[in-house]
C-alpha cells in the first residue's frame, strides 16, 4: 500500500514582534503579496499573513530542496493558493498546501499530489447561538449532547473546522454552504465520503485537515510546532 505523509505545521505567535524583525522578513513577499500585507490595517493581521507566507514558502522549499525565495504562488478564482508550476522541479510531483490562521496561531498543511484543506479555530470563542442557522439537525444534536459548555464548544468547532477544511480542500471556501454536506461527527477523523479527515487539539485551538481520498493509499498525518523566532530570525 502506498503511504502518503501529510505534514501539518503550526506556529504560535507572540504578543509582540519587534518592527525591525518583522519588516526584515517582508522581503520574502512578492509584489502582490506586499500589497495585501500593506492593506491589512492591524499589526496582528499583518503578522499572521506574513507568517503564513514564510511558513508555506519555507516548508515547500524544503520539500523541493531549493531556496524559499524561489517559491511563488497563484490563486484560483475563490482565493486558494497553489504553487506556480515553474517552481516545481522537473520530475517532482506537485505539492498542494493550505493555510489557516486564527488569533495568534498560523497553520500550514502540505501534501504531495493530494488536494488538501486546513482550518484552525480558537475553541474559547462562543458562537453557539448561530448553530441553528449553519448546521444540520444531527450536527446540532451532536453539539447539544456535549457534557458542558466547553465540551459543546469543542464539538461546535470540530464540525466547523472539519467543514471548513473540506471546503478549502475543494478550493471553494465558504462559497459552499456548510449545510450542503456532512462530515464525520468524530474527533478521530478517518475516511468519510471522498475525504480523509484528521483533527488535532493544541491548547485552546482545534485544527482539522481534509485530504482528498485516493484508493490504495494509507494516510499518515504528522503535526509539528515551529518556533516563530526561528521562522523570523533565520
Ligand atoms: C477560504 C475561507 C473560508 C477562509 O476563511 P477564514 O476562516 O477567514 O480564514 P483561514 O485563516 O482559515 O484561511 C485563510 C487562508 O485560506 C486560504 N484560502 C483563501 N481562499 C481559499 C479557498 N477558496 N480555498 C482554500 N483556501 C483558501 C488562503 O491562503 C488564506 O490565507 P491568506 O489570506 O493568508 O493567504 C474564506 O476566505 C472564503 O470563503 N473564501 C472564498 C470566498 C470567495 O469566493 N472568494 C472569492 C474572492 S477571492
Amino acid at each position: 500500500m502506498e503511504v502518503k505523509t501529510i505534514k501539518i505545521y503550526f506556529v504560535i505567535l507572540p504578543k509582540e514582534i519587534p518592527k525591525d524583525i518583522l519588516y526584515k522578513k517582508v522581503s520574502i513577499l512578492d509584489i502582490n503579496e506586499r500589497k495585501i500585507f500593506e492593506r491589512y490595517r492591524t499589526k496582528d493581521k499583518k503578522i499572521e499573513f506574513l507568517t503564513g507566507r514564510i511558513l508555506a514558502k519555507n516548508m515547500i522549499s524544503k520539500e523541493f530542496n531549493t531556496s524559499n525565495r524561489k517559491i511563488s504562488f497563484y490563486k484560483n478564482s475563490f482565493g486558494k493558493l497553489f504553487v506556480e508550476r515553474d517552481c516545481i522541479p522537473r520530475g517532482k510531483p506537485p505539492i498542494y498546501f493550505n493555510l489557516s490562521h486564527s488569533n495568534g496561531i498560523v497553520t500550514c498543511a502540505i501534501s504531495s499530489n493530494l488536494h488538501i484543506g486546513i482550518d484552525v479555530e480558537n475553541i474559547k470563542q462562543d458562537y453557539l447561538d448561530i448553530m441553528e442557522q449553519i448546521y444540520l439537525p444531527k450536527e446540532i444534536e451532536f453539539v447539544n449532547n456535549g457534557m458542558n459548555k466547553n465540551d459543546k464548544l469543542r464539538r461546535f468547532y470540530l464540525i466547523w473546522t472539519l467543514k471548513e477544511s473540506l471546503t478549502k480542500a475543494l478550493g471553494l471556501g465558504l462559497s459552499l454552504s456548510l449545510k450542503s454536506f456532512k462530515v464525520p461527527l468524530d474527533f478521530n477523523g478517518g475516511k468519510y465520503m471522498n475525504f480523509v479527515f484528521k483533527t488535532f487539539i493544541v491548547n485552546d485551538y482545534i485544527i482539522s485537515v481534509a485530504v482528498l481520498y485516493k484508493k490504495g493509499v494509507f494516510y499518515k498525518f504528522t503535526l509539528k510546532k515551529l518556533s516563530w523566532k526561528k521562522l523570523f530570525c533565520t
